[in-house]
C-alpha cells in the first residue's frame, strides 16, 4: 500500500513518472483511468486550492469523491480522529486525502494500514502535492533544474510548503536560499539572508510565502505594512530581472506580492494552480493504479 506523506516516500522514478504523466495530462486530457475508484477528502483546516484541486483531479479521472466536513462530523461529539478515520475506511474507499494542523497526523493514519493516505498539508511539516506542482511549474519553464537557484521568502519556519519544497528542490539539485526576518527564519544549514536585495541578482526563482497567522501563538509583527516594505515582491524591487515568481496561495496582496506583479507574466501563481490539477491527477494515478 503506497501512501504520500511527503515526497521522501517517492522514488526518483516515481517522481519522474508523476512529472511525465502530469505533462501528458496537460497536453491531452486522459480517459477515466480511475472510473471505479472512490476517494474521501478529510480537511481539518481550511483550503481553497488543495481540496478543490484534488477533487477536480479525481473527477477528471472518473473517480467518485466524498467530502467529510469535520466541523459537522461526529468528531464534534468526541469521536477520535483515529476512530473517524477507521469508520471512513470501513466504507472501503480507495484512498483518503487528509489535511490536519498536526505534523504527525497523516503518518499516524497511514500506520493504521487501512487505505492509502495522501497528505494534503500537515502542520508546518509537509505539503507534498504542493512541492510536486511547484517542481512541475519550474521544470516546465526551465527544463533541467540542476543548479537553478530559488529564494524562498517570508514565513518559512511555519510553512509546510517551504519544508516540503526545501526537501524536494535540494534533492533535485537546486540551490535553495532562505530570505526572512529573524522570527520567520527556521534553523537550517541553507544560506540565510535578511534582505531580499542580497539575493535578487543571483536567483532564477523567487517563492513568496504568506505569514501563517493561524500558526502564530501570539502576533509576531504588529504591522504587516512595515513587513511588506522589506519583503513584498513588487516591480520596483524585481526590476527587469528574468525571475520566475511563485506563491502557493493564498496571496496576501501588497504584503507578499504587489497587485502589479500578480499580473506580470513572470508571476506563475495561477499557472501553479492550473498545474496542480494535472500533478494531482498523476499522483492519484500513481497511488491508486500503478502501485
Ligand atoms: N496552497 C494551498 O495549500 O492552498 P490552500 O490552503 O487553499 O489549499
Amino acid at each position: 500500500m503506497q501512501h504520500l506523506i511527503d515526497t521522501d516516500d517517492l522514488t526518483d522514478v516515481q517522481i519522474e513518472a508523476i512529472l511525465n504523466d502530469a505533462a501528458r495530462f496537460k497536453r491531452r486530457r486522459p480517459p477515466a483511468l480511475l472510473r471505479d475508484k472512490l476517494l474521501i477528502t478529510l480537511f481539518f483546516e481550511p483550503s481553497t486550492r488543495t481540496r478543490s484541486s484534488f477533487e477536480v483531479a479525481a473527477k477528471r479521472l472518473g473517480a467518485a469523491v466524498v467530502h467529510l466536513d469535520p466541523s459537522r462530523s461526529s468528531t464534534k461529539k468526541g469521536e477520535s480522529l483515529e476512530d473517524t478515520f477507521a469508520n471512513l475506511c470501513a466504507m472501503e474507499p480507495d484512498g483518503v486525502i487528509v489535511r490536519h494542523s498536526r505534523n504527525e497526523t497523516p503518518r499516524e493514519l497511514a500506520a493504521m494500514k487501512m487505505v492509502p493516505v495522501i497528505n494534503a498539508g500537515a502542520g508546518n511539516y509537509a505539503h507534498p502535492s504542493q512541492a510536486l506542482l511547484d517542481l512541475f511549474t519550474m521544470k516546465e519553464y526551465f527544463g533541467d533544474l540542476r543548479g537553478k537557484k530559488i529564494a524562498i521568502v517570508g514565513d518559512i519556519v511555519n510553512s509546510r510548503v517551504a519544508s516540503s519544497g526545501i526537501r524536494l528542490f535540494t534533492r533535485m539539485g537546486m540551490e535553495v536560499k532562505l530570505v526572512a526576518p529573524e522570527p520567520f527564519m527556521p534553523q537550517s544549514d541553507l544560506p540565510k539572508y535578511e534582505h531580499l536585495e542580497a539575493v535578487l541578482d543571483d536567483v532564477d526563482v523567487v517563492m513568496s510565502l504568506r505569514a501563517q497567522l493561524e500558526r502564530h501563538s501570539k502576533p509576531i509583527f504588529d504591522d504587516y505594512g512595515a513587513y511588506a516594505k522589506h519583503y513584498c515582491i513588487d516591480k520596483a524591487r524585481l526590476g527587469a530581472r528574468d525571475i520566475l515568481l511563485l506563491h502557493p496561495g493564498p496571496v496576501m496582496r501588497n504584503i507578499d506580492i504587489s497587485d502589479e506583479m500578480l499580473s506580470d507574466p513572470r508571476c506563475k501563481v495561477l499557472e501553479q494552480v492550473r498545474n496542480g490539477v494535472f500533478v494531482r491527477m498523476a499522483i492519484l494515478k500513481l497511488l491508486l493504479l500503478d502501485s
